[in-house]
């Protein structure tokens, strides 16, 4: 088909969309597999899709992608009704992919030599998984306060609202913790607090961490990592579940398939989480939560993740800091506890 007539196909259709009643607002979402709400946006903003599970309303004009369009398969970064037209016909039959089970290998638990004895609270309901040996190290707890030299803010491009505070509030152990409340104005209401201080090599991050409430439907980012080859990594939340993504193709793992969903896990509000992952230099991804491995957070590494098609083979991790925080890109707004925080060589365990 010549690329004039899908300028008109794509006229035509975007003419005919101007005329459906429901418009949805600027950040929304308008698109996805099993959407039924409005694919139309609001005056100033255009159907953006992220993948195939979720659009939203963006800010900026919905000019027809033709030439991404052209060139893309199953995946492109950008929406519009032709595309939604012919998503209809590839995804008539659907044909699930198999589940299988994976058991990536035994965690590698290091001995460190402990801090001195740091008291938690009695009536802390949280149980702690135990550790085969040796001691898990408290790491960083910000019990001597908040030293913004090590651990500066990070808000890139734009800092709208979203805060960093030393919280003597809450904490999982001794009796501080860092907050970061975020900023109700988007993407541009994020806020990070972190640390360049990443050995080269494997890297292994642990800390605790509490939502203030449940993670919803929104993509939202509550960890990002600057990365050169993909601008950043990121680890947060869609569709409920945990996740990683790249900000450069916006890739997801695990795929926000059905089956993908259910193989990440959620967070409990308001209940401090032990979260841990591993980078590997071999491109190997694994993630626990709670000393437990997330089946749909692990990549490479020997195991075989049935979700990871859209992350694929070929990215190898190379980041330059690890930042704690909160970033939306769909509207959602929390407030993030984190404490106890190790970034090493080896895992340290919960
Ligand atoms: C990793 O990133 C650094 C910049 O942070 C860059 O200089 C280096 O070339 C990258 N390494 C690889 C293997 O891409």
């Amino acid at each position: 088909m010549a690329i004039t007539s899908v300028l008109s196909l794509c006229t035509i259709l975007l003419a005919g969309a101007a005329q459906v009643s429901a418009q949805q607002t600027v950040w929304g979402q308008c698109g996805g597999n099993d959407w039924s709400g409005p694919t139309d946006c609001e005056s100033g903003s255009y159907c953006s899709e992220l993948n195939e599970w979720y659009a939203q309303c963006v800010p900026g004009t919905g000019m027809c992608p033709f030439p991404r369009f052209l060139i893309s398969t199953m995946r492109s970064p950008d929406y519009c009704l032709i595309r939604q037209l012919v998503d209809d016909m590839r995804f008539i039959d659907p044909t699930p992919p198999p589940i299988t089970t994976t058991t990536p290998p035994p965690p590698v638990t290091t001995t460190t030599p402990d801090d001195p004895v740091t008291t938690t609270t009695p009536s802390d309901p949280e149980t702690t998984p135990s550790q085969p040996t040796g001691g898990p190290s408290d790491g960083e707890g910000f019990e001597n306060g908040w030293d913004q030299s090590a651990w500066p803010t990070y808000a890139p491009s734009c800092n709208q609202g979203g805060t960093v505070a030393l919280d003597s509030s809450k904490a999982h152990s001794g009796s501080n913790s860092i907050k970061v409340t975020g900023g109700s104005s988007g993407y541009c209401g994020h806020i990070f607090f972190g640390t360049t201080q990443v050995p080269s090599g494997n890297v292994y991050v642990r800390t605790y961490l509490m939502t203030q409430t449940a993670l919803d439907a929104n993509h939202i980012s509550f960890i990002t990592m600057p990365d050169s080859g993909v601008k950043s990594l990121r680890i947060g939340g869609q569709n409920g579940i945990l996740m990683f993504n790249r900000e450069s193709d916006d890739a997801t793992l695990p795929d926000l398939s059905p089956q993908g969903v259910a193989s990440s896990k959620s967070l409990v509000a308001n209940n401090w989480h032990c979260f841990e992952y591993l980078l590997g230099t071999d491109g190997s991804i694994q993630t626990w939560l709670d000393g437990t491995v997330v089946d749909g957070l692990t990549v490479g590494g020997g195991a075989s993740n049935p979700n990871s098609n859209g992350w694929g083979t070929s990215y190898t991790p190379n980041i330059s800091g690890v930042y704690f925080g909160w970033e939306s890109y769909s509207g959602g707004v929390n407030t993030m506890w984190y404490d106890d925080i190790v970034i090493g060589s080896s895992r340290t365990g919960c």
